[in-house]
């Protein structure tokens, strides 16, 4: 019977954003969300652990190599925010705020799309030391 491991990569990223409901008006928006409305952005430091569970390939004893695991971060996460200002430098977050909820379900997007389907991922999204997100994939509240 093959082990079910779990194997982890940290990753960062910069990024500035702004959280503001277009079809609210401004007296709302600085109500739900105050410091974080900022019309001119305000930046984090982001922090990702990619969470990848499978089984232990008995030839390799890898469940993912993470050499190409951190290049699929690096190349579609990493290379795709760093530095940016999430609403005005790419399309993610046009039409959607970029909470930290948010950016964690289009990570996991972008993840699961590059990864083998006989592997499970969950990722951490870290916006400061104390707050954090957590995404597995869509389920149902029971
Ligand atoms: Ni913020």
């Amino acid at each position: 019977m093959a082990e079910i491991v779990t194997v982890s990569r940290k990753a960062h990223f910069n990024a500035t954003h702004r959280l503001h409901n277009p079809y609210w008006d401004d007296v709302r928006n600085e109500k739900v969300f105050g410091k974080c409305n900022n019309q001119n952005y305000h930046g984090h430091n982001y922090s990702l652990i990619v969470k990848v569970t499978g089984e232990v390939d008995p030839e390799t004893g890898y469940v993912i190599d993470l050499g190409v695991l951190s290049q699929i971060i690096k190349e579609h996460i990493e290379e795709r925010y760093d530095h940016k200002n999430l609403y005005m430098d790419l399309e993610d977050f046009r039409d959607l705020n970029p909470s930290a909820e948010n950016i964690a379900i289009r990570i996991w997007l972008i993840l699961r799309d590059k990864l083998d389907d006989r592997l499970s991922l969950r990722i951490e999204l870290y916006e400061t030391e104390r707050n954090f997100v957590e995404y597995s994939g869509p389920e149902l509240i029971k």
